[in-house]
């Protein structure tokens, strides 16, 4: 029988606010659990009482579908009790504040929280007050850790997972994108060829970045590329992301027009003809279809785009299981 003890005996965070922290090592532990989860998710029956009689709480102060129903259906799926707070139904509309709200669902059982909030950093100030487990299911500009991981579980899965010299292409609006800041530290500390690419409005401060980071600071000595040529960006690439034009991040003038974009950086089938053979196309959702994506490269062959949905419960199910488990490595045997 296999089983999870060692994994978790050696997990040694209390949150997880983005995947900065993480060693490569601590990515494979994340990487194998999350293997398991996915053979949980295979079973006819997909529960297992691992966090039995836990409770998780979702608190989303930002509009969500994939991330928080897959917090959700993770967290059911390991047992937990889940309660989900909808920030536009709850006392926040009459003023609360986020370390009253924090305290408030601690005092109601909260031990894992799973926090989203448009202020870049708000997790830290959650994680200073709540003495349970908080993870980051986004904030502001700054990360958003699960996504990053089920997006390194995915293109492990499609490309192997020696992901050393592989080129990945994202592209879209970086400046904007927690996607892409989480994804930067995770591609890197993987050794992957990072490239990326929108119109140069949205690449502010970028250059700097991969300068200071070219300098043999990347932890798996990929390369770091930023460009606003669209097609040296995809040219012969493993992956190309795309990311959607955060216009609710904007404060205007960064953009001529969607119709601009499109044209000039949209992912085409043209444009995806110029990757490598066997290359995948990844979006962390939601898509403006024929913006950043046209609508058939993200329903072709080459879009893995629903397995990174599919993904994201079994990454979930394994952050969950680590961090409710890692202080006590009680649990664990429970899991299989
Ligand atoms: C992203 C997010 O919220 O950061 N979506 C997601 O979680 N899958 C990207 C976005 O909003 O464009």
């Amino acid at each position: 029988m296999t089983t999870a003890t060692t994994p978790a005996a050696t997990w040694r965070h209390r949150h997880l606010i983005d995947v900065d922290v993480l060693t490569w090592p601590e990515f494979e532990l994340i990487m194998r659990v999350s293997e398991e989860m996915k053979g949980i998710l295979a079973r006819p029956i997909r529960k297992v009482p691992a966090l039995n009689g836990r409770r998780v709480t979702t608190l989303f102060y930002e509009a969500s579908t994939r991330t928080r129903v897959s917090f959700e259906a993770a967290a059911r799926n390991l047992s937990a009790d889940v309660v989900s707070v909808s920030t536009a139904t709850s006392s926040v509309t009459k003023g609360e504040s986020l370390v009253d709200t924090v305290r408030t669902l601690e005092a109601l059982g909260a031990e894992i929280l799973v926090m989203r909030h448009a202020v870049s950093g708000a997790p830290y100030l959650a994680a200073e007050i709540f003495s349970g487990h908080v993870l980051n299911g986004g904030d502001g500009w700054h990360a958003h850790p699960t996504q990053a991981l089920l997006d390194l579980y995915t293109m492990r899965e499609k490309l192997g997972h020696d992901l050393r010299g592989k080129k990945v292409a994202i592209v879209g609006d970086i400046l904007h994108s927690r996607v892409a800041r989480s994804n930067i530290w995770s591609l890197t500390a993987a050794g992957a060829d990072l490239w990326l690419c929108g119109p140069a409005t949205l690449l502010r401060g970028m250059d700097r970045w991969a300068v200071a980071w070219s300098g043999g600071a990347i932890p798996g000595h990929g390369r770091f590329n930023v460009t606003s040529d669209v097609n040296a960006a995809v040219k012969d690439a493993d992956v190309v992301m795309g990311l959607r034009i955060q216009r609710e991040r904007m404060q205007g003038g960064l953009l001529p027009s969607l119709r601009e974009y499109a044209a000039r950086f949209g992912l085409t089938a043209e444009r995806v003809a110029l990757t490598k053979p066997g290359a995948i196309v990844m979006h962390p959702g939601p898509m403006n279809e024929g913006v950043e994506i046209a609508p058939d490269v993200a329903v072709s062959g080459r879009s893995v785009i629903l397995d990174q949905v599919a993904n994201g419960v079994a990454v979930r199910m394994a952050l969950l299981y680590l961090l409710a488990g890692g202080h006590e490595a009680t649990h664990v045997e429970t899991v299989r």
